[in-house]
Order: C-alpha cells, then sequence, then structure tokens
C-alpha cells in the first residue's frame, strides 16, 4: 500500500489506460480523482472504484478548457484533502490524424493540440498549488513513441509532452515538484485495439519490437507506479519508453 494517504489525479481515467493506472493506483492505497471529458464514464468509473473501498470521485472535465481543468482540480482537491499525484493521461489518438502533416485541416490539428499539450498545461497549472502546499508531488504525462519520429498531427503532440516534461520539470521543481514522462508503445487499450486492422497490430509486435509481445495496459500502469512512488525520487524531467523496445529494432 505505497500509496496509502496519497490522492491520485487521473486525467482520461475512465476508460483504456487510464482506467488501468486509476485501478493500480487504487490498489496501491491511493485515493482516485478520475477527470474525463465523459462526465458519466468517469462517474461510472469512481463509483466502481468505491464499491471496492477506494475513496473516489468522478468528475466531467474537458482538460482543453482552462476553466474547467481549474475547477476540477479545486473541486477534488477540497474533496478529497489535496493532490499528490497527476497522471496528465486524456489524449486524443485516432488514426485519422495519422495522415501526412499538410494534408490535416488545420481544424483537427488544433483539437489535438488543445486537448494532447494544452491540456497537460492546464492541469498542470491546476494541481500546483495543491502540491505545493502539501510539500510537493508528481506529475506524469503520457507521451507516445509516435514522438520519436513525429510524422504526423499526433507525433508532432506527442513530441510536444516530451518538451513540456522537461520544462514542467524545471518550473515546478522549486516546489518540490518531479515532472516525468512516459512513452508507451502500442499497448492494448479497447480504443488503440478496436482502430488498428489485426494484421498491423500482430506486424508492429513481429517487426518493430525486440520484444515479442503484445504491449499492455498494466506494463505502463507498472511504469506509472515506479515514476510516482519514492524509489523514484531522483528522477525529474525524464521520459521513459516502455515500448517492447521499439525504437532499437533496425
Ligand atoms: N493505446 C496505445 O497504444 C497508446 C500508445 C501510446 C500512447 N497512448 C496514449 O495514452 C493515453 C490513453 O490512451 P488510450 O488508448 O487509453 O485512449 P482511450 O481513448 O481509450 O481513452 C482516452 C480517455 O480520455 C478521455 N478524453 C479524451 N479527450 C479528453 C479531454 N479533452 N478531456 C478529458 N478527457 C478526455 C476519453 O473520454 C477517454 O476516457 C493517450 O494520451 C494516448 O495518446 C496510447
Amino acid at each position: 500500500m505505497k500509496f496509502a494517504g496519497k490522492v491520485a489525479v487521473v486525467t482520461g481515467g475512465g476508460r483504456g489506460i487510464g482506467w488501468t493506472i486509476a485501478r493500480h493506483f487504487a490498489s496501491r492505497g491511493a485515493a482516485i480523482a478520475i477527470a474525463d471529458i465523459d462526465g458519466e464514464v468517469a462517474r461510472h468509473a469512481a463509483r466502481e472504484l468505491a464499491r471496492e473501498g477506494t475513496a473516489a470521485l468522478g468528475v466531467a472535465c474537458d482538460v482543453a478548457d482552462e476553466a474547467m481543468a481549474a475547477s476540477a482540480m479545486a473541486q477534488i482537491s477540497s474533496m478529497l484533502g489535496g493532490i499528490d499525484m497527476l497522471i496528465n493521461n486524456a489524449g486524443r489518438h485516432l488514426l485519422r490524424y495519422a495522415v501526412p502533416i499538410t494534408q490535416l485541416p488545420v481544424a483537427e490539428w488544433r483539437t489535438m493540440l488543445d486537448v494532447n499539450i494544452i491540456g497537460i498545461v492546464n492541469c498542470s497549472a491546476a494541481c500546483r498549488p495543491s502540491m505545493r502546499e502539501r510539500g510537493g508531488g508528481v506529475i506524469v504525462n503520457m507521451g507516445s513513441i509516435a514522438g520519436i519520429a513525429a510524422t504526423n498531427c499526433y507525433g508532432v503532440s506527442k513530441l510536444a509532452v516530451r518538451g513540456l516534461t522537461v520544462g514542467l520539470a524545471k518550473e515546478f521543481a522549486g516546489d518540490a515538484i518531479r515532472v516525468c514522462g512516459i512513452a508507451p508503445g502500442l499497448v492494448d487499450s479497447p480504443a488503440a485495439m478496436a482502430e488498428m486492422p489485426a494484421e498491423r497490430t500482430a506486424s508492429f509486435v513481429r517487426d518493430l519490437q525486440l520484444v515479442r509481445r503484445q504491449g499492455t495496459m498494466q506494463d505502463v500502469a507498472h511504469l506509472a507506479e515506479f515514476l510516482c512512488s519514492d524509489e523514484a525520487s531522483f528522477i525529474t524531467g525524464e521520459t521513459i519508453n516502455v515500448s517492447g523496445g521499439f525504437p532499437l529494432r533496425p
């Protein structure tokens, strides 16, 4: 129960990787707030955690909306007693964004960048006062290995997440807030699996990774747990890949 007495906020925590992290952190004793644009799914997820004995709150929050992010974090902080950990997981990643850079309509670019980048800025800024009051905290930003080559809008947004992780780590260090990033490879969230044709998923594992198995949401949750723990108290500003060695394969 390494997170007993701690409060974690998971954005986009109603489904997929975020929900897996929320459940995993709850199993380690944390109180959990789920902030998701889909308020119904956030409340449902919180009820499920509460049934298992976790102090949990589900809040409707579009992370791209500065005022909404501020009011969600204030509500969470006052209802759960503060915020120690923020997992900036909410993100858009639909395959429709995976087109050549100049072929994506500008409105789509703006939506993607608003959620994947500005969303992190909004939620991090909104959590900072509570973390400062509690003597420090940890922020984990969800990047992607797509940010290594950054050949499309999604990849560019995730490359920016790496930069934001460094910048926020520097800016928040004076408040004893560490900021780290996770860059998953392809993992088995229902959304990713539904989008990706089965043959493409198989060839990703077979031809692009060093570790020949499908990456899982639990793989990501374990890394998030480590980065938020005291064992990682000397790590900040870093983004760590959890990708089965994806970029290393010749
Ligand atoms: N699945 C993968 O293979 C993979 C790989 C690398 C990175 N990622 C990243 O991990 C994160 C989660 O991915 P997933 O596959 O679980 O996605 P998902 O689509 O299953 O879940 C995303 C959640 O975020 C919520 N959300 C979307 N826009 C939001 C907004 N504006 N404000 C608040 N909540 C919002 C959705 O309602 C949903 O509950 C994303 O940032 C994604 O880019 C995923």
